[in-house]
């Protein structure tokens, strides 16, 4: 059963977060659904989201520490009010748009790793990399697990080319096959795939030799379609 997670980045409300979460989960359980389903909504959304026992929320970020001087930034003091233990790290766009280093990134895998978080660990190669072939390509993602204990039980993976992710561009299934199936070798985790991940092509690329389900922003906003994905994978 592959794992369906949907990153909300910087969309919703708290509103429209509680209808979308609620809404799912009834569908997960009125409809005897087996798929491990993950929803990423923004951090002023986060609650305890107390009757949802079918789907797991997680964090789409968080700062290495309990509380402190981190203006702008949240930690477990606020993530333990509402149960979250499940959280993105290395997402492109906090490494390319938001500028988080390697070194950044590593630290603020430690320390959730440390606290038994369950870890969606995010790695891709830009455009550039990957028209520079194959090898450059993996070579690029190695870089992105450096200071990362990839031994951790509670770690899922999820390989998103940053040349794919909101550009409606996805990956070829052999782009998909190829690194997949390279990082496997080398690293036995989930591993999910992210970059236009849509409603009319989740069932082709889950069933991909070693995809284990999907990381999806744009189409699973819509609660409807995030159903229709969830139900094209099941
Ligand atoms: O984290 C998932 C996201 O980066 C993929 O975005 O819009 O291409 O599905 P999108």
């Amino acid at each position: 059963m592959p794992i369906i997670a949907s990153n909300f980045k910087t969309n919703h409300t708290r509103k429209s977060t509680n209808d979308f979460i609620s809404s799912i989960n009834e569908y997960l359980k009125s409809n005897d659904i087996k798929s491990e389903v993950y929803v990423f909504p923004t951090a002023t959304s986060l609650n305890d989201f107390d009757t949802v026992k079918n789907l797991t929320v997680g964090t789409q970020n968080a700062y290495y520490t309990e509380k402190g001087s981190f203006t702008g930034e949240i930690g477990t003091q606020q993530l333990d009010e509402f149960g979250i233990k499940t959280i993105l790290i290395g997402h492109s766009e906090r490494r390319h748009i938001l500028g988080e280093s390697q070194e950044e990134i590593a630290k603020k895998y430690e320390f959730y790793k440390a606290l038994g978080y369950t870890i969606i660990y995010c790695i891709g190669e830009p455009l550039e990399v990957k028209e520079s072939g194959l090898e450059n390509t993996l070579e690029y993602i190695y870089e992105q697990f450096v200071g990362i204990d990839t031994n951790y039980e509670n770690l899922i993976l999820a390989y998103e080319p940053v040349w794919a992710i909101g550009t409606g561009v996805t990956a070829t299934n052999d782009d998909i096959k190829n690194v997949h199936t390279a990082i496997k070798e080398k690293i036995d985790k989930p591993l999910l795939y992210g970059g236009s991940v849509k409603v009319n092509n989740v069932r082709e690329i889950c069933e991909i030799p070693n995809v284990d389900g999907a990381l999806i922003g744009t189409a699973s906003w819509i609660k409807e379609d995030f159903i229709q994905i969830i139900d094209n994978t099941k």
